[in-house]
Formats: C-alpha cells, sequence, structure tokens
C-alpha cells in the first residue's frame, strides 16, 4: 500500500497539505531530483532538500560511522550551494508533485542571505521553508573553545532571539510555511525556541531528538572508525540512538506550543511512529532508516499504522496523537505499584540469562528450575526484558 492511499494521514503546515504525514528529512536522500522522485514514487508525504547556502562555507562530502540499528554518525556532508539548490528545486517542479522543503542556513547575523534563500527557493518552487538552524556539523570552532561563536545551523537554535530574527526577516519576503528545523540537548532552549518561532508566525517546527553531536569508537590502532577519514571532528549523531529524545521533546513540545511538530531522530517503524505521535508529535520525519533500508520499509510503515489505527477504531492520526501526554508527569508524582517478576514455568527453556543481572538477588536456580523470591524481587522490570521466550511476566500485588 503506498502511504497516499492511506486515509486519515494527511497534516497540514500552515496552507501546505501532506497527503502522508511520514515525510523525507533532508540529507544524502534529497541531494537530487531523481532521488526526490524515488521518495515521491514510495508515497512519502515531502521531502526536505539538502542542506542549502548562499555560498557554501566548506565544501565537503558524507563520511560516517554507520552501524544500523543503532546511529549514523557523519562529521562531514555535501551541501548545495544556491544556485544548485534551485536547479533542482526547479527539476523537481517539473518531474514530481512531491512537495519539497527547501531547507538552508547562514550565520545568525546574515539576515540579508536567509532573505536571498528564502526568496530564490519559494521562486524556484519549494512548498515550505525550513530555516536549518540544527546542523551541528557547522562549527569551525577549537572543540575545547567555551566561547559561543555564530556559524549557523545548531549554534543558531541555542539563541531563541537570532531565530525570532530569522523567522521574521523570512516573513518579510516569502508567505510560504516556515517549520524551523532545531536541535538542542537542553529542555528551556527547546522550549523557548519553540514558543519563539511560533509567536513570530512559524507554520510549524521539526526538532531532532538527537544528543547533538559524538565521536566514533576507534579501531585496534587507535584510528577512529570512520571510513576514508583523516581526523575525527565532532558528528551529528542520528538514527535509533535519538528515538526515546524524539519521543520526549514530542511530549515537551505538544505541552507547550499549538502548530504542528515534526519529529525526526530514530524513527524506523510503523510501532516508533504510532509512539512518537502518541507522546504529541504531528509528522515523524525519517533520515537514517531510509538510507539503511531503502523505501521498501515506507510499505509496512504504513500497513502498520493502518493496522493499528483499525484495531484501535481511529480514523485519523488526531485521534491518537498525543493520547499518552496524560502519562507525562514528574518522578515525584508517578505512583509505583507493588508488584513481583514470576516465572511461568511452562514456557521456561531454563537458559539462565535471567540469572545474570548482577543487581538482582531474588532469581536463583535449584534442581534446574528458576524461582524468584517475591520477598528479593523489587520489581525493577529488567529479567523479564532478558528472557528469549517471554517466560517472565510481571504481577501487581495488592498493597499491604
Ligand atoms: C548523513 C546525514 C546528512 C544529513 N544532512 C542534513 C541536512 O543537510 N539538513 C538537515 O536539516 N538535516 C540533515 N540531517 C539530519 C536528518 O535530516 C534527520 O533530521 C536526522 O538524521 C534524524 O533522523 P534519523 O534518525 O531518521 O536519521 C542529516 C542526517 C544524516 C544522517
Ligand atoms: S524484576 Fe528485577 S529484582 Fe525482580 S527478579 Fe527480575 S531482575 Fe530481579
Ligand atoms: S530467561 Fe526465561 S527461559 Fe531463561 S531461565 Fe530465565 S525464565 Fe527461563
Amino acid at each position: 500500500m503506498k502511504a497516499n492511499c492511506m486515509a486519515g494521514t494527511g497534516i497540514a503546515f500552515g496552507s501546505v497539505e501532506l497527503n502522508n504525514f511520514i515525510t523525507v528529512a533532508s540529507g544524502p536522500l534529497t541531494d537530487a531530483a531523481s532521488k526526490i522522485e524515488a521518495a515521491e514514487k514510495a508515497g512519502a508525504g515531502a521531502a526536505s532538500l539538502k542542506l542549502t547556502f548562499v555560498d557554501v562555507p566548506f565544501q565537503s562530502e558524507m563520511r560516517s560511522y554507520s552501524m544500523p540499528g543503532s546511529v549514523i554518525l557523519s562529521p562531514t556532508n555535501r551541501r548545495l550551494d544556491l544556485k544548485k539548490a534551485i536547479e533542482i528545486t526547479r527539476q523537481i517542479r517539473r518531474i514530481t508533485g512531491m512537495k519539497l522543503f527547501a531547507n538552508y542556513s547562514a550565520l545568525g547575523s546574515r539576515l540579508d542571505e536567509w532573505k536571498l534563500l528564502s526568496e530564490k527557493l519559494d521562486e524556484a518552487g519549494a512548498d515550505l521553508l525550513e530555516p536549518n538552524f540544527c546542523c551541528p556539523n557547522l562549527d569551525t570552532s577549537e572543540v575545547t573553545s567555551t566561547t559561543k561563536h555564530d556559524h549557523g545551523g545548531a549554534s543558531i537554535g541555542e539563541n531563541p532571539e537570532v531565530c525570532a530574527e530569522i523567522v521574521r526577516a523570512i516573513r518579510e519576503v516569502s508567505g510560504l510555511p516556515i517549520v524551523p528545523k532545531i536541535i538542542t540537548a537542553d529542555r528551556r532552549t527547546l522550549i523557548e525556541v519553540a514558543r519563539t518561532v511560533e509567536d513570530c508566525g512559524a507554520a510549524g517546527i521539526h526538532v531532532v531528538g538527537t544528543p547533538t553531536s559524538g565521536l566514533p569508537p576507534v579501531a585496534e590502532n587507535g584510528r577512529p572508525e570512520i571510513p576514508l577519514l583523516d581526523g575525527a571532528p565532532q558528528g551529528s549523531t542520528n538514527g535509533p540512538l535519538c528515538k526515546y529524545t524524539s519521543y520526549l521533546y514530542a511530549a515537551i513540545l505538544a505541552r507547550s506550543i499549538s502548530i504542528p511538530i515534526m519529529i525526526s531522530g530514530g524513527l524506523e517503524s510503523w510501532k516508533d511512529c504510532v509512539d512518537v505521535i502518541s507522546w504529541g508529535a504531528t509528522a515523524p520525519s525519517i533520515c537514517s532508516a531510509f538510507m539503511w533500508y531503502g523505501y521498501e520499509i515506507l510499505d509496512s510503515i504504513n500497513e502498520g499504522i493502518q493496522d493499528f489505527m483499525d484495531r484501535n477504531g481511529f480514523a485519523s492520526i488526531a485521534d491518537f496523537r498525543g493520547r499518552s501526554l496524560r502519562y507525562f508527569t514528574t518522578p515525584d508524582r508517578v505512583r509505583l505499584r507493588r508488584g513481583v517478576a514470576v516465572v511461568d514455568d511452562e514456557a521456561c527453556i531454563n537458559c539462565g540469562r535471567c540469572l545474570r543481572p548482577a543487581h538482582c538477588e531474588a532469581v536463583s536456580r535449584a534442581d534446574d528450575r528458576v524461582a524468584i523470591d517475591a520477598e528479593l524481587c523489587i520489581g525493577c522490570g529488567v529479567c523479564g526484558s532478558l528472557c528469549p521466550v517471554g517466560a517472565i511476566s510481571y504481577r501487581e500485588e495488592e498493597e499491604h
């Protein structure tokens, strides 16, 4: 099933409607018209063109530490200059009806460049503007420097006033919906920036649930494990590593703003998409998973979401968006339910994995049977996650 056949999964950013809420995030999947055409054929609701500058500050190519199912750490990437981005955008307009975000950046102080990029990419045929306040790979300051520098990208997303100036400047030259994209490791900055851009008229916000950047592991000889690269600048870290922060940011933003919330970071299955929406996101966006597994996974994501909606009687994503927010609370307000782990003797294959947790004094084995001492079990939930056959469950007990 193609995404655009699915009922109830369309969304709108301002006046622009996407017929599927799953979009292709800016990156190596979006630096050519042919690639965006492929995304459209697969049924994605929109794509965001590769990061564009008036003049690319330093040109590069993608290098990465790529660990499917875990992380893509990518410190260097290709960039588009404005001329190339205009050319690709026009080409896209000729060959596809795909909704297109323009993704671009400049120094925070260069409002003239922000305006130029917005105006020209609007004229070329972009449908939405995604000013990039998020790229962590533009930071050229010494790694030990504590001075705040203006590098564009992520350094802008740390500063609500600068974000506001840029969004206002863009609105002077373009009427397209603006969906700023930010990364931050700080919850308060996230809220401040989100509220600020909403107040300035943004049609939505795109947040990446990443810890911003990292370093790769090292090989036996001490060299960083990034093929074909000498040197290891800190690099953006994406992929499943980010997923749980994506959920958190969805929940924080859903509580803080009213505009649509696009989230990327570690989403790769229908369940991930349903979960991030349950926490309050409006639109999941995906990069790494399409880079690893191709667009085939979009079919199973769409089918999974549709089955989930049918099973639960939801006609649209609005019916389940934010349904888990009522559980989002502070640690002092949760109620611990008293309970213990129990083993199903019939199902247990006696593999011994549940005996391993070093913090646990409750599990023992005697006569080839595993037993859990209810007096010693604190109900932490670890053993059940280790059992390969699902023989451990948790039984709630009456309070005495
Ligand atoms: C190799 C690579 C290049 C990227 N380039 C861009 C970019 O040009 N502009 C941008 O806004 N985000 C860029 N991103 C970030 C993605 O758009 C996305 O927000 C992020 O990877 C989180 O989603 P994921 O976990 O599904 O990959 C890039 C990510 C990767 C892995
Ligand atoms: S729930 Fe935690 S404490 Fe209880 S048996 Fe399992 S690992 Fe041990
Ligand atoms: S991990 Fe599961 S199957 Fe293995 S011994 Fe424990 S209860 Fe039995």
